[in-house]
């Protein structure tokens, strides 16, 4: 079965990127020339997804008006380029899909953002993408996800090996042991401290779920952080029903914090069709 609704949570503090998310949202802090929640979207996209749900928050205006097509520009004196580019900016989001934008009014968590999108998702699975986990794949995290979706019908989250002592930044899974990318979830705990950690496979920001992690949310209080945790509710459905861990293939980059997103700046660079060359030389006359 084709999932059809994604979820992105756009609605968070960003208090690690202050003063940037002060009155922007960190979803659209560009990476190159591009904003993380337009990557994020591309690659609901290009996994077969067609309606889009934001879930913003006070800040998120221009969330919506990136994917509006609505750049009121006079084009009638302006070069053929130019011209085309503005057409395709005018169409970042294809015709056959739909993007619906729901308001969270408070950020009491990633969990409680979930639980916003409900009365949109109605009793369908759906996935959820974190478009500040930036990942670089040949073939996109998402599509790899659905695929393994359609083979199990089970909920999936995305996990990658992490160093042990970042752990205490992760919601970190138990699951039974094996050598595959796929493993059966057992427990997970929301950023243990290292001596507490099950494991060191940390959950990365992309996730498939069946339609029952709703109610599993709407039961949940305050956890870590005095946030309603995604991560408490999936401990609970994993008593109910099997979630798979999935290990992805990609590079992923905590465009969440400072470094992070630095590192995806130089490394997009570098790739650029048009300046990767020529960034390149600039850094080896820095660095050398
Ligand atoms: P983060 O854990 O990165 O939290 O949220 P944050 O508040 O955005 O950032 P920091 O930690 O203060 O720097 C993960 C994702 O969940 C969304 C965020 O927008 C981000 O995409 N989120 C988080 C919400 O939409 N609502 C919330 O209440 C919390």
């Amino acid at each position: 079965m084709q999932i059809k609704k994604v979820v992105f949570p756009v609605a968070g503090h960003g208090s690690r990127f202050l003063p940037a998310t002060k009155a922007t949202p960190k979803e659209m802090l560009p990476i190159v020339d591009k904003p993380l929640i337009q990557y994020a979207v591309e690659e609901a996209i290009d996994a077969g997804f067609s309606e889009l749900i934001f879930v913003t928050g006070k800040t998120k205006r221009s969330i919506k008006e990136h994917f509006d097509a609505s750049l009121n520009l006079d084009i009638s004196n302006i070069t053929e380029p130019k011209k085309k580019l503005f057409d395709e900016m005018n169409h970042i989001i294809p015709e056959q899909v739909s993007c619906i934008y729901i308001n969270q009014e408070e950020p009491l968590g990633l969990g409680h953002a979930i639980l916003q999108a409900k009365p949109i998702i109605g009793d369908e699975p759906f996935a959820v993408v974190l478009a500040d986990d930036l990942i670089d794949s040949k073939k996109g995290v998402l599509k790899q996800m659905a695929e393994q979706y359609v083979d199990r019908n089970s909920s999936i989250i995305s996990v990658q090996k992490i160093d042990k002592k970042d752990s205490i930044l992760y919601g970190m899974i138990d699951t039974e042991d094996s050598n595959v990318n796929m493993r059966k979830l057992t427990g997970i705990v929301e950023k243990p401290s290292q001596e507490d950690s099950p494991s060191n496979f940390g959950v990365v920001g992309r996730y498939i779920f069946s339609n029952e992690i709703l109610s599993f949310l709407e039961t949940i209080s305050f956890g870590a952080g005095n946030e309603i945790q995604l991560t408490d509710a999936i401990k609970k459905i994993i008593a109910t029903q099997s979630v798979f861990a999935y290990e992805f293939e990609g590079t992923r980059y905590d465009c969440g914090d400072k470094l992070g997103y630095m590192k995806a700046n130089v490394e997009y660079a570098l790739k650029d069709k048009k300046f990767g060359r020529a960034f390149l030389a600039y850094l080896k006359e820095k660095v050398l």
